[in-house]
């Protein structure tokens, strides 16, 4: 269970600092960021100074809440890759996906919605992170403009209408209708991330060595 930083009430430059402090004393289970504010504000400095070190995931974005997880990488993960980054936040929304599966199968419906609530803007932020830097970036680099982006892209849009789905099925409190959703999803999931991490990510890292880690910063921003 990581620690919980409430930031909620603070000026940036106040909330800087009690980040700073925070992270001195960082357990390997991360830290949750709280506060009142797009905690996006924090981001730059935090790259700037901590670059390498810590993984940044939004769990909640606003309007009136925003929350973050923050978690320590090992030591050595500088230079960064696509591969590195995108293939640890597929893993992270596998286990947010696991939650959402074991509370339906459960019936917990309050457990059900909390949970899709952090799946769904952790496969939205991660599908941004991807059509919005890593496909164009690709495609610019290597002249693939009609093959392996253009299918993820594709995949991508299969899921967003099981998102949906699933969105109602929640809405609804209909456990059953969830279950039968996530074992769909849960097959096209597994299939495009390790095509993804098995051709897409590695060829990116070939041809993006230059700009991955300006690309993987504005990446994270999103
Ligand atoms: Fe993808
Ligand atoms: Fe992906």
């Amino acid at each position: 269970m990581s620690d919980r930083l409430d930031l909620t009430g603070k000026e940036i430059g106040q909330a800087q600092s009690a980040l700073e402090s925070a992270l001195s004393g960082i357990s390997d289970a991360g830290l949750e960021l709280v506060a009142d504010f797009d905690l996006r504000a924090l981001l730059p400095d935090l790259q700037e100074k901590k670059w390498g070190l810590f993984n940044w995931f939004p769990l909640e974005d606003g309007p009136a809440c925003w929350r973050v997880a923050l978690t320590p990488l090992e030591p050595g993960h500088t230079p960064r890759s696509f591969g590195e980054l995108y293939g640890y936040d597929h893993k992270r929304c596998d286990d947010l996906f696991i939650l959402v599966e074991t509370a339906a199968q459960g019936g917990d419906e309050a457990g059900v919605k909390k949970g899709f609530d952090e799946f769904l803007l952790g496969m939205t932020h991660h599908f941004a992170m991807e059509e919005e830097v890593f496909f164009p970036a690709f495609e610019q680099a290597t002249g693939m403009t009609q093959g392996p982006t253009m299918m993820m892209r594709m995949e991508h849009q299969q899921m967003r209408g099981l998102f949906t789905q699933m969105e109602e099925a929640v809405s609804k409190g209909d456990v059953e209708g969830i279950s039968r959703i996530t074992s769909t999803l849960m097959v096209i999931m597994r299939q495009h991330n390790i095509k993804e991490e098995q051709m897409l990510y590695r060829m990116g890292d070939m041809h993006l060595s230059q700009e991955c880690e300006s690309l993987l910063r504005r990446a994270q921003a999103l």
